[in-house]
């Protein structure tokens, strides 16, 4: 029996599979889910796509940041973050202090093939969105790498092992850890 003793927080891009993950993994430990792009909608009374109409980026990042520290302060549980969530230092500074952040991994086909169809994401709202999501990896890659744990998603995997895989790599990171994530009994 696991217990989990500070938040996982899943960073990575759109597609990434955080919150169909980020579910299983909360079932498996027994704890609260919570998303951060639900957690912006709720406390905005909008949608994500009318946030950045209305209010921009930067009032979305905002808030993303400050819905994303409330979530820490309470009981240790699964948090999945938005795509861009972990680009802003001031959420990579949360995170390292309070939480053990975990890096969901995928190729960038394997993202499209995930995002393509699925309306609701203003940052591919472009001419070529398969171009801009490229671009996207490439740029955030090196700093989502910069995550405590790093797990494929490959799009083969199911959603339970990959919530598995996940398991063991936070467990073969606290035994190098000063304050581990799981408490066993
Ligand atoms: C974003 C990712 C989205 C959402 C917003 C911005 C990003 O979340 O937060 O559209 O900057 O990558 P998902 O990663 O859950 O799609």
């Amino acid at each position: 029996m696991i217990r989990l003793k500070r938040c996982i927080v899943l960073v990575g891009l759109m597609g990434a599979g955080k919150t169909s993950v980020g579910r299983r993994l909360a079932d498996l430990l027994k704890v609260r889910f919570h998303d951060t792009d639900d957690a912006v909608e709720e406390a905005s009374s909008m949608s994500i796509p009318e946030l950045f109409e209305s209010f921009g980026e930067p009032e979305f990042r905002r808030l993303e940041a400050a819905v994303l520290g409330r979530l820490l302060e309470q009981a240790p549980a699964v948090i999945s973050t938005g795509g861009g969530a972990f680009m802003q230092p001031v959420v990579r500074s949360l995170v390292a202090t309070q939480a053990v952040s975990v890096w969901l991994k995928a190729d960038v086909e394997v993202l499209w093939a995930r995002v393509r169809d699925k309306p609701g994401r203003p940052l591919l709202q472009t001419d070529d969105p398969f171009a801009t999501l490229l671009a996207l990896h490439e740029a955030r890659a090196p700093t989502y790498a910069t995550a405590d744990v790093t797990v494929g998603s490959t799009g083969v995997d199911s959603q339970d092992d990959v919530a598995k895989a996940v398991i063991r790599a936070i467990g073969a990171f606290d035994a190098e850890a000063q304050s581990p994530s799981f408490e066993r009994r």
